[in-house]
């Protein structure tokens, strides 16, 4: 069997005498979308601060490829290529797509930009996601949502990233960049990387995810595939109903 990319394993978090996360443990693979649910409280946002470095555990390890920490750093975890995918983007609004993607990452020889050689790189890593944006010389302003998440995940992709985790991607997108989110989360994971996706929404839980990560008070309840699984069976988990 495959060896999974990322393993956080027992996790603990306390914030004053709240008790975050209690040994909660989680594995990702590449090429696969890992969902994690559970309702508001559960820790999933603490849990993947933790993966990518934003806060650290008071205990437990975690794994990514060969390397183990006992804590992170965000320049560590972007190191190890774990990166998180926020809605308030970093992106420059009045630089053009060519530029955002190689931001600090510039293609130069002798000092000179290579231009032509950078917006034919933009092209090509674009299309290798499928991400439409049919003018690359375009302020990155003028892109819908939905292409402006594209643009920073190329951004990404292009730094050496490996591991991308969406915290509630899509929540206030209209249908249509919902659905550009979706189907660039699911060619990410066909294309070998490790996607790891919070999400209340089930429709689009059971649309995009390989498996499914329940979480409840601060721990991983159960991990399904998807397809062995149905939207009743894992909302009775999320709510303690199912009696786990
Ligand atoms: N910075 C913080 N300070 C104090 N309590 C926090 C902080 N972050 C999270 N918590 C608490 O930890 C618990 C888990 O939160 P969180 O990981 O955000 O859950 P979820 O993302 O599943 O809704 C909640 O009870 C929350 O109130
Ligand atoms: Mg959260």
């Amino acid at each position: 069997m495959q060896e999974a990319y990322i393993r956080a394993e027992n996790l603990y978090k306390d914030f004053g005498h709240v008790q975050a996360l209690r040994g909660a443990s989680v594995f990702a693979y590449e090429g696969e979308v890992l969902a994690i649910v559970g309702d508001n409280g559960a820790g999933k946002s603490t849990l993947i601060k933790i993966i990518s470095g934003v806060l650290t555990p008071d205990r437990g390890e975690i794994h990514i490829g060969n390397e183990v920490f006992s804590s992170l750093s965000t320049r560590k975890a972007i190191e190890a290529g774990v990166s998180t995918v926020y809605q308030d983007l970093a992106l420059g609004n009045t630089m053009d797509v060519t530029s955002n993607l190689f931001l600090g990452n510039e293609l130069s020889r002798f000092g000179f930009l290579r231009k032509k050689e950078m917006k034919a790189e933009a092209e090509k890593l674009l299309e290798s996601l499928d991400i439409r944006i049919p003018d690359v010389t375009q302020p990155v302003g003028n892109l819908s949502g939905g292409q402006r998440q594209g643009v920073a995940v190329a951004r990404l992709v292009n730094q050496g990233g490996k591991v991308f985790i969406f915290d509630e991607p899509t929540a206030a997108m209209g249908i249509n960049e919902t659905n550009a989110v979706l189907t660039l989360i699911r060619r990410l994971a066909d294309e070998g990387y490790v996607v790891i996706v919070i999400s209340h929404n089930m429709p689009q839980v059971f649309n995009i995810s390989d498996r499914i990560c329940v979480m409840r008070h601060g721990q991983v309840i159960k991990e399904l595939r998807t397809e062995d699984t149905s939207m009743d069976e894992v909302v009775s988990m999320i709510t303690g109903a199912a009696g786990i």
